[in-house]
């Protein structure tokens, strides 16, 4: 396998447009130069299992990154759903607790079909970004905010999770502390010279690859490039020098 298509292995497209025509659209002109998009959930809301099908036979792998968090019960039935579905990579809160990870990994393990991806992965979501320590404050969380996100990633691997997402600031600290084959998924990454939007702590795709990061999302960068075969293949790119 060649860097590039290492660096392929490792990108993934969030395709965040509501539309599902468009989105579809988007993805049929970026089949081939990309293998993962990432539906989220207002584009599931509107388009559902339908849509990943349809991405799936354009041969994408696709992440569904519907962040689960309920019973366990629950998060273990929704998993073995999307695994049956064939997606490659799903979500759930980390703060969940241990039991609905366990169950997330269980149900996940499960649910393979051999639909699209054989191997479905759980990646847990730490602490939202969007949130900060006096949101924790609030909500009730009482340790500093770096010590839960490390706090929650220990336990989404106790407990059979795959990795985790982070910001590229917790990249190092995440790192350090737990080791391959757990796996980091970062976003808020920008080509140098990119618009950065409403993303406070961005990385590049070398800095992010260089830091210990499994997977990459982007999203604006490629989609709202005026060329985005171009834009998604200098960041792959970027990524393979970087490897
Ligand atoms: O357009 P952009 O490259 O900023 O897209 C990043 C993607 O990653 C979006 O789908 C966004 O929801 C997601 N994401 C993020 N920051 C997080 C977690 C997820 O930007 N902390």
């Amino acid at each position: 396998m060649d860097a590039i298509d290492l660096a392929r292995n490792r990108l993934v497209f969030a395709l965040d447009i509501d539309d599902p025509d468009a989105a579809l659209a988007c993805a049929r002109q970026l089949a081939g130069t990309l293998k993962w998009v990432k539906v989220a959930t207002r584009l599931y809301t509107r388009a559902g299992a339908k849509l990943v099908r349809e991405l799936q036979d354009l041969g994408y792998s696709v992440f569904l990154d519907l962040k689960f968090h309920d019973i366990p019960d629950q998060v273990e039935g929704a998993c073995r759903a999307a695994a049956q579905l064939g997606v490659g990579l799903l979500t759930v809160h980390a703060s969940g607790g241990r039991a609905m990870l366990e169950a997330a990994a269980r149900g996940a393990a499960e649910g393979s079909t051999g639909r699209g991806d054989d191997v479905t992965r759980v990646l847990a979501v730490t602490v939202l970004t969007s949130l900060d320590q006096s949101d924790l404050t609030e909500i009730g969380y009482g340790r500093a905010l770096d010590d839960q996100v490390g706090a929650l990633a220990r336990l989404a691997r106790e407990a059979g999770c795959d990795g985790v997402v982070a910001s590229p600031k917790e990249l190092p600290l995440l790192r350090d502390a737990l080791r391959s084959p757990f796996g980091i998924l970062t976003p808020g990454i920008r080509p140098v010279g990119a618009a950065v939007g409403d993303q406070k702590r961005v990385t590049t795709p070398g800095d992010a690859v260089r830091g210990g990061a499994d997977w990459l999302v982007v999203g604006r960068p490629i989609r709202n490039a005026e060329d985005r075969v171009a834009a998604a293949e200098a960041i792959l790119d970027e990524m393979a020098a970087a490897l």
